[in-house]
């Protein structure tokens, strides 16, 4: 039979004590992580979020607490009292290891089932487990600690922004939709059967509508959602750090930015982030590092090599170059130790990619490699002094259209840094800029904006007759950390008639402009001030404070890869009558699951 805390009080955590508390008596509450029953002694580690204390019962407790303890199973909730005291056996390993607490009290408050995995660090269960008993998973110190973590950020945060004259402001969940690339989570509406608001795939509109309503300074911790493939740094619904700021450029979004970020690591991780961020154009930064959201914590960069190869004789790297593509090439340090089997790992990574192949250079006394018949000593010697490379170098290559052989050649380098640890335990953030503002379906030949339709083009662009839309450049950055797209932002549009030719050029019409987006055209015409904003992904930025690899380990509650919950085991089917309300009647397609 459980027991109750009647009489008593709990008055601190379980770690919450000094020096001068021993002697003391203290009441705490806690988890059985562990008990030991030594027969005439048995000893009780209690666990709160706050770490765990040594709980010991023996036979100078009063009568009966030893039985009661020896009852005691793994994660039973404990209520006790004793008095605090020097360990005997002091253990190195736990920060209360020095102390232990001599039990008066003992209830038990809740008992437990054999948790279906140890609530410890280390090799834990598979994910599909953790994840249904996820109450149990978050009881594990790291992911405690990772929680803890995210409320430190997002409090720092707070408190910063309002610091610096930011308001926080709320913007609604039911929305219209806003286009922002992914597709939109729908909510019916039961008043109008058939109608829908969209969940906000980020608070785009509205944060412009309030600069527009005159409340410079805006931020808010944001939930946004998206049904969208999910990988390891996306979920359905995450949170967004979301700002916007009026007559700015983007030197003040970075500004603010920087000083926000470096504060914020000093405070949570002591570090000190370099200061200024540099920054990079897109175009840069594909060129080098095959990637808009390059990890510069280590070198290899992508060599152009389309001047040395024209004459090499190699059909394949001539063609492409002559079909108006590229060649270009990674040296890999040392490389030339690689395995052959490793080497048609990579080539079958650059396949899967969508490499048409990949050639591989050893450059060794002699030559060994994919193409030692066409790439011989010479062109390899101007190669290497070309990009520094030298004997015992491995050199891979990949000839291409030129944006896809760079992002081939950018995931290699990834996928290289990693498998040979190359990547150091620093921070690098970068600024990339001037994003291209449009992408081209490749089937149907559509623009559509790169980041979202309301950002601006850069105005030598879209005021040069000679400069085709699909190459004007935005006014949109993008905040890169190690690797990781941390944040996006733009400069807004402000003038009705240039908004009015973006939402053209990306195929709406007048009619389907003004339906999906009048209130935002018709807010235009009132007085708009110039303005631009940002918003950092929070999970993904305390992942990485966290130093984890999948933002579901900063959120208490994430979402698995097919988007569903496997604790609350949602989505789930509703009532009849629900959908009689909302006006809904479910058609099963052929391919649905059952
Ligand atoms: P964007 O769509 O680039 O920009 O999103 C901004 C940042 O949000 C994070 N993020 C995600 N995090 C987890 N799961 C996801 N599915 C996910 N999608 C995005 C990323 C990303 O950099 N309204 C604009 C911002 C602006 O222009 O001010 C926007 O939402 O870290
Ligand atoms: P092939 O001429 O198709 O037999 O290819 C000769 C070598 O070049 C093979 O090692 C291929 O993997 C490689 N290769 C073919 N096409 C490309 C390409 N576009 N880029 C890099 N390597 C390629």
């Amino acid at each position: 039979m459980a027991e109750t805390m009647r009489g008593l009080k709990r008055d601190r955590m379980v770690c919450e004590f000094t020096e001068a508390d021993l002697g003391k008596k203290l009441c705490l509450m806690g988890w059985c992580q562990r008990q030991r029953d030594l027969g005439k002694l048995v000893f009780i580690n209690l666990r709160d979020r706050s770490g765990l204390l040594q709980l010991v019962i023996d036979e100078d407790s009063p009568p009966g607490l030893l039985e009661k303890a020896q009852k005691v199973r793994s994660e039973y909730v404990l209520a006790c009292e004793g008095v605090l005291r020097k360990r005997q056996d002091p253990n190195p390993e736990m920060k209360t290891g020095e102390y232990e607490l001599h039990v008066s009290e003992l209830r038990i408050l809740s008992e437990a089932k054999t948790p279906p995995f140890y609530i410890e660090d280390g090799d834990v269960a598979n994910d599909a487990l953790r994840l249904e008993y996820r109450y149990l998973d978050l009881r594990r110190p790291k992911m405690q600690k990772n929680i803890i973590k995210r409320h430190e950020v997002s409090s720092f945060t707070r408190q910063w922004f309002s610091e610096h004259g930011f308001l926080d402001i709320e913007t609604p969940t039911f929305i219209k939709s806003t286009p922002e690339g992914a597709r939109d989570y729908l909510v019916p509406s039961r008043i109008f059967p058939g109608e829908f608001f969209a969940l906000p795939q980020s608070p785009q509109i509205y944060k412009q509508l309030l600069m527009l309503a005159g409340f410079d300074r805006y931020m808010q911790l944001a939930r946004c959602y998206r049904d969208e493939d999910l990988r390891a740094d996306r979920q359905p619904e995450f949170t967004q750090l979301d700002l916007e700021m009026t007559f700015v450029t983007e030197e003040d979004i970075f500004r603010v930015m920087e000083s926000y970020l470096s504060a914020l690591f000093k405070e949570v991780l002591d570090v000190d982030l370099p200061l200024p961020f540099p920054r990079m154009t897109w175009e840069e930064a594909m060129c080098r590092y095959g990637s808009d959201k390059p990890d510069r914590r280590y070198g290899m960069e992508i060599h152009l090599i389309n001047d040395l190869v024209l004459d090499s004789g190699f059909k394949v790297f001539s063609s492409a170059v002559e079909e108006g593509g590229i060649v270009g090439t990674l040296v890999v340090k040392g490389g030339s130790e690689l395995k052959r089997r490793r080497l048609d790992e990579l080539t079958r990574f650059a396949q899967d990619h969508g490499a048409k192949g990949l050639v591989w250079m050893s450059y060794e006394d002699p030559l060994r490699g994919s193409a030692t018949k066409f790439l011989d000593e010479a062109f390899m010697a101007s190669l290497a002094e070309r990009c520094g490379g030298e004997r015992g170098d491995l050199f891979l290559f990949i000839a291409d259209e030129k944006y896809k052989a760079l992002e081939i050649l950018g995931r290699l380098r990834v996928e290289l840094a990693q498998s040979l640890a190359l990547i150091p335990d620093t921070w690098e953030p970068l600024w990339v800029v001037q994003f291209p503002m449009f992408e081209q379906d490749e089937e149907t030949g559509r623009l559509a904006a790169a980041h979202h339709p309301f950002t601006m083009p850069l105005e030598d662009d879209y005021n040069n007759p000679d400069c085709e839309p699909l190459n004007w450049r935005a006014n949109a950055y993008d905040l890169v950390l190690n690797g990781y797209e941390l944040g996006s932002g733009s400069l807004r549009i402000y003038n009705s008639d240039l908004q009015a030719k973006i939402f053209e050029l990306i195929g709406f019409t007048r009619e389907e402009a003004k339906e999906r987006f009048g209130f935002l055209l018709k807010a235009f015409d009132y007085g708009v001030p110039p303005h631009a904003g940002i918003a950092l992904g929070l999970d993904r930025l305390v992942m990485l404070i966290c130093a984890c690899d999948n933002i579901r380990e900063v959120i208490a509650f994430p979402k698995v890869q097919n988007s569903s919950c496997l604790m609350a085991n949602c989505p789930s089917p509703v009532d009849e009558k629900q959908l009689q309300d909302l006006g809904i009647e479910i058609i099963k397609r052929p391919h649905d699951a059952q």
